[in-house]
């Protein structure tokens, strides 16, 4: 079950976090693995490890946000049956506090970056008889959580563009469906709390632990097995759905 035999897929985000343990298990089921980053040298230590474990992987240096990149590298690579829009970035502000730069920039990596893939990727998914798109949302995107503005209105743009794309390539064969993790521990995590709250570090991430009411954030490869289902073809019947991985954040809350 879940093999990936014979598919190719690429996973933007690869080297680090969630995007590293879905590249290393869809490499276990047989995928060939192609990482996006805009860190070449992470992506090239991920490929590294699927190497040791004889998968098949390779690294791109690339900024999502440029549509120019993507094209390219989208074109060298040729084929295409999965694809995973992970890459993702970090805010934290309320509307008055957060500026128009840092506004600008979440959303041409959270948002356009995703747009860009899937510009270059739908052409060569259509030639797919198991084309299937998964996008990386949050629980930002349905839920209110304090001092992310910027970042759930971009995680809001991922629910809509899957249900979008969802629809319009249906037609074609093209799943879509998008995952919206709750707190994972990974180095995103641990980025920002050292940038938001320095000195206060332990206290965050307990905190941030106890959001979700199993009391603990979830794990990178707990987020990849969820991947592996949607992208497989058991999901062959599943479309058009996020799927919310949160330790019961969403309806246990209260
Ligand atoms: N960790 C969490 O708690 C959590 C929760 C919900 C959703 N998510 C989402 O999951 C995704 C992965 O998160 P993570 O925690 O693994 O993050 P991470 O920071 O550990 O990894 C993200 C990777 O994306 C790459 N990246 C950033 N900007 C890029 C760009 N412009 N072009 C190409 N690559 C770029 C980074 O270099 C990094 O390797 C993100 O979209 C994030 O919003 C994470």
């Amino acid at each position: 079950m879940f093999s990936l035999e014979g598919k190719t897929a690429i996973i933007t985000g690869g080297g680090s976090g969630i995007g590293k343990a879905i590249s290393v298990l869809f490499a276990a089921q047989g995928a060939a693995v192609h990482i996006i980053e805009l860190n070449a040298a992470a992506a090239e230590e991920t490929v590294k490890e699927i190497k040791e474990k004889q998968g098949l992987a390779f690294a791109h240096g690339c900024d999502v946000s440029s549509q120019q990149e993507v094209a390219k590298i989208f074109t060298q690579i040729g084929k295409l049956d999965i694809l995973v829009n992970n890459a993702g970035i970090a805010h934290i502000g309320k509307a008055d506090t957060t500026s128009e730069e840092d506004f600008t920039k979440v959303f041409e990596v959270n948002v356009k970056g995703a747009y860009n893939t899937l510009f270059a990727g739908i052409p060569l998914l259509k030639k797919s008889k198991t084309a299937v798109i998964l996008n990386m949302a949050s629980i930002a995107a349905v839920v209110g959580i304090t001092d992310r503005f910027a970042y759930s209105m971009s995680k809001g743009a991922i629910f809509a563009m899957t249900m979008s794309v969802a629809r319009d390539y249906m037609a074609d064969g093209i799943r879509c469906n998008s995952i919206s993790p709750a707190r994972v521990h990974t180095p995103f995590v641990d980025g920002f709390i050292a940038k938001n709250y320095a000195g206060q570090e332990e206290e965050i991430f307990a905190k941030l632990s106890k959001s979700q009411p199993v009391g603990r954030m979830g794990r990178p490869d707990e987020v990849a097995s969820l991947a592996l289902y949607l992208c497989a073809e058991e999901s062959g019947f599943v479309t058009g759905n996020d799927y919310p991985l949160d330790g019961g954040f969403i309806k246990l809350n209260n």
